[in-house]
């Protein structure tokens, strides 16, 4: 017998059908429910957009209001998960923070195992809320400072902004947050969203596919990537180095973080927007250091572009953005999460309402059957 053709990683493969986001190679282009992904982040909040990959329509006036009130309620935690999460070594990744913590909200919720599809988007809502004042609380706790309390009274992101520092920056940076988030909510069959899907065709709950899909975006080829890019960066150092850097590397054969795709070959359609957004950032800052990791950021795209031929994907300006808006690097790929929930938890939906059990084949290639040898 001939052996089964392998797709490792299943690169190409097709698995099953989804209606919620796809990438037009023709124009470069990935649309949330049909919007251009440009369009929704020149236009739309993320509250919004979440909205939309939960229920495949924009809001209304009326339903993004009462979207919002719930949102601003749920955004609390309990004693006990603040207590939980303030007991974890200081040492410990901010993604394994929000791994816990979402492992430990399944473990609380008494609705857990209902497995109603009404009751997985009120989960999601929940998750939305919660996630970012548990990665708010890391981020203080990581400079040795006290949680400060959501703020029912702003929106989302300016609720974030006001949990990590005390304060509520210009609107510009907060725009490119908001820009972010939309950007990073959701893309088809990524590692982390296959992960949800294969957790949750085996009947399992939301939080454990939550909580595996984490995992797997924390990764440096997956959602990893922001951090590795700044640290990076400051590797490098000097635009001038960066040329000679990317050849020892590539010598090295390392992988350059922020650069390359699976699907994307020829540039990731969300990067000129994003990098839009940190060219202001950058004109905002205007200070000798921001505007030299800005030229250091450009020579290595140019340098990668003319060595390799490979573009940047989001994780390239995001990494950046994040660390001029004030995170700790180890931060990044949580803020990726706060986002990514929302397309996580709308293909555990579609997932659940059209299930087939995931579950390929290998083509063995171990040792031949043979006798069991007598213990010694
Ligand atoms: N640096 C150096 N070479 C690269 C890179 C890179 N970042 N990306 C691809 N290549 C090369 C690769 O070595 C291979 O060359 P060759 O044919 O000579 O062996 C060729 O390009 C094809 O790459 P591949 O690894 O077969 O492509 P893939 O589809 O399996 O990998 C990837 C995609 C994202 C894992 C890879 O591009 C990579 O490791 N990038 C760096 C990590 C990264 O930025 N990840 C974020 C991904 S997108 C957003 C997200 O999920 O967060």
């Amino acid at each position: 017998t001939t052996a089964p053709e392998v797709h490792r990683g299943l690169a190409g493969v097709v698995v099953d059908t989804t209606g919620i986001s796809t990438v037009i190679p023709e124009t470069n282009s990935l649309t949330y429910r049909g919007y251009p992904v440009q369009d929704l982040a020149a236009h739309r909040s993320f509250e919004e957009v979440a909205y939309l990959l939960w229920h495949g329509e924009l809001p209304d006036g009326a339903q993004l209001r009462e979207f919002r009130a719930r949102e601003r309620a749920l955004r609390p935690l309990d004693r006990t998960t603040a207590e939980l999460l303030a007991k974890l070594p200081e040492t410990c990744h901010p993604m394994d923070v929000l791994r816990t913590a979402v492992s430990f909200f399944g473990a609380e919720d008494p609705t857990e195992d209902d497995g109603r599809p009404a009751s997985g988007l009120a989960k999601s809502l929940t998750l939305l809320a919660k996630l970012p004042t548990v990665v708010a609380a890391d981020q203080r706790r990581r400079r040795g400072l006290a949680p400060i309390a959501p703020d029912p009274d702003l929106g989302h992101a300016e609720n974030f902004f006001h949990m990590c520092f005390g304060a509520v920056p210009a609107p510009e940076v907060v725009r490119c947050f908001e820009v972010s988030l939309v950007l990073y909510a959701e893309h088809s069959f990524n590692a982390s969203t296959f992960t949800a899907r294969v957790v949750t065709s085996t009947l399992s709950d939301l939080y454990s596919a939550v909580t595996a899909a984490i995992g797997a975006l924390k990764g440096p080829l997956h959602g990893g990537a922001n951090e590795a890019v700044m640290h990076m960066l400051e590797e490098i150092g000097d635009p001038a180095r960066a040329a000679d850097w990317l050849d020892d590397a590539l010598a090295a054969k390392r992988k350059v973080m922020g650069f390359g795709h699976r699907v994307y070959k020829h540039g990731d359609s969300r990067v000129p927007i994003m990098q839009a957004a940190l060219d202001e950032l950058v004109a905002l800052a205007a200070d000798p250091g921001t505007t030299r990791l800005a030229a250091l950021h450009a020579a290595l795209r140019e340098a990668v572009l003319d060595r390799k031929g490979i573009h940047p994907n989001l994780d390239y300006p995001a990494g950046l953005a994040y660390h001029l808006m004030g995170f700790d690097t180890p931060v990044f790929t949580p803020l990726f999460v706060m986002s990514r929930v929302t397309g996580w938890t709308a293909h555990i939906t579609e997932q659940l309402a059209h299930n087939a059990l995931i579950r390929p084949l290998a083509s063995y290639d171990g040792p031949e059957q043979r006798p069991v040898p007598a213990s010694a």
